[in-house]
């Protein structure tokens, strides 16, 4: 199977097409582990999905999520923190159980402890179902930089200049910025049964690009997606622009 990538006219058709991907393997497996993502492009994802649940009654009560990855230093009630972020968009819309969503504690003492603990209960959990991703302009999958090996695991990370400058259009000033997370590793990540990868934008072409088409590198971390058996890129026609034609993307109308 490999990767599979399909284009979408606009980023709210491809939010849908997510949508699909993840209202599908909760209908198949009530109990399925999903893998969720942060950031401004699945915002329209979760939006959908919380349409779906109050109109059609899609079901989470099933479900575990296990999120991507946490600022260090942010309490989780801090409008930034991805915590708050999923209480928002999604988790306090939709009937999943609480106790069944995680995210990296990231208010522990020992941070490196509390990154194992998160890879080993994701692993308990019995691995990720579906993971949903987004990347950085450099990228970035989860808070994985350029540099980061393709055995990494849930552990800190100190971000890269150009996150922090990227990132700060969401904090009244890039000082504020934290500059450290929590993130599952690439490995943590391939070892997903499934990867649903969102892009849209021209700020991401050159980064999807080079995923979808260049060497498998630590200089694009979202390369190693190539070594993975199930990955679908969807992406809007600004995302794909670069993606060169020997990739045949389908594409949708
Ligand atoms: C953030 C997150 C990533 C996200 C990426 C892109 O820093 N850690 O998980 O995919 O950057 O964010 P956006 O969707 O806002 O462009």
């Amino acid at each position: 199977m490999g990767i599979q990538c399909t284009v979408y006219p606009s980023h709210d058709d491809a939010s849908r097409a997510v949508a699909d991907c993840i209202s599908t393997i909760l209908r198949e497996k009530p109990t399925c582990v999903l893998g969720l993502a942060t950031g401004s492009t699945p915002l329209e994802v979760y939006a959908e999905l919380v349409r779906r649940h109050q109109h059609t009654g899609l079901d989470f009560a099933g479900a575990s999520t296990f999120n991507l990855d946490e600022y260090v230093g942010l309490p989780p009630e801090h409008p930034q923190s991805y915590a708050r972020y999923m209480n928002e968009h999604l988790f306090g819309q939709v009937n999943v159980d609480r106790d069944r969503t995680h995210l990296p504690n990231t208010r522990a003492d020992d941070l490196g402890q509390s990154a194992q603990q998160y890879e080993t209960l994701v692993r308990s959990a019995g691995g990720v179902d579906l993971q949903l991703l987004g990347i950085g302009t450099n990228g970035h999958i989860g808070f994985n930089e350029p540099g980061t090996a393709e055995d990494s695991v849930t552990r800190v990370v100190d971000l890269a200049a150009s996150t922090i400058r990227s990132n700060s259009r969401f904090f009244e000033d890039e000082s504020e910025v934290p500059r450290q997370a929590i993130t599952m590793g690439i490995s943590t990540i391939l070892s997903a049964r499934k990867i649903v990868l969102l892009a849209t934008g021209q700020s991401k072409a050159d980064a999807v690009s080079a995923a979808l088409s260049g060497p498998v590198t630590r200089d694009n971390p979202a390369s190693f997606l190539q070594n993975h058996a199930d990955v679908h890129f969807v992406l809007d026609e600004a995302a794909a622009a670069l993606v060169p034609g020997h990739c045949r993307c389908s594409r949708t109308t």
